[in-house]
């Protein structure tokens, strides 16, 4: 298994909707795709790794969460369809609902997100997939279903967050092609 590099925001293959992954090309490539995400995610370490974030312009995503109650969740689905129950009006609390983002690491900032969710579509063998998701995986789903969207969570942020993630973004002199940074490789990535 290999560790990817993880493209930081400002890298087209973020900022645009991912290409569905076309019935041939299921099998061993795409599980080998799948394994090496999986192994990125553990090793950045995150929770949720999509495809556009290694430079894969593909509808895939994979996740792992150890759940309060120490259950692991854990997958991979390939063109997901996701349906989110509408978001709670009011503000995110910055305790309880702060995300991050491997594409815009080493920062968190608070983010309303759907309680429910139900992710549907296939494993990198085809296999079909449906799990329904509350609380903390139902906003990994909706994070990463998002980046198949070309979206950051940080484009969903209301004020003062979205300008102080903008602040740090210009800061870090992320935002424009090509910076990605490589899991393992030390403190310096930030
Ligand atoms: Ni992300």
């Amino acid at each position: 298994m290999t560790v990817l590099p993880i493209r930081i925001t400002g890298d087209p293959v973020l900022h645009r909707r991912a290409a569905p992954v076309p019935a041939e090309a299921f099998g061993p490539p795409l599980e080998r795709l799948a394994r090496d995400m999986r192994e990125t995610m553990l090793a950045a370490p995150g929770v949720g790794l999509a495809g556009p974030q290694v430079g894969v312009d593909a509808r895939i995503f994979v996740w792992g969460w150890t759940d309060p109650d120490g259950a692991r969740h854990e997958g991979t689905v390939v063109n997901p369809v996701l349906v989110a129950d509408p978001v709670a009006a009011g503000d995110a609390d910055p305790a309880a609902e702060s995300e991050g983002c491997l594409s815009v690491p080493g920062h968190k900032f608070p983010l309303r997100r759907s309680a429910h969710a139900v992710l549907t579509g296939v494993d990198a063998a085809g296999a079909p997939v449906r799990v329904e998701a509350r609380g903390w995986l139902a906003r990994i789903f909706s994070h990463e279903f998002d980046h198949l969207e070309g979206r950051l969570y940080v484009d969903r942020l209301a004020s003062p967050w979205a300008e102080r993630a903008r602040a740090v973004v210009e800061e870090a002199g992320w935002g424009v092609p090509g910076r990605s940074w490589l899991p393992g490789s030390g403190p310096s990535r930030h």
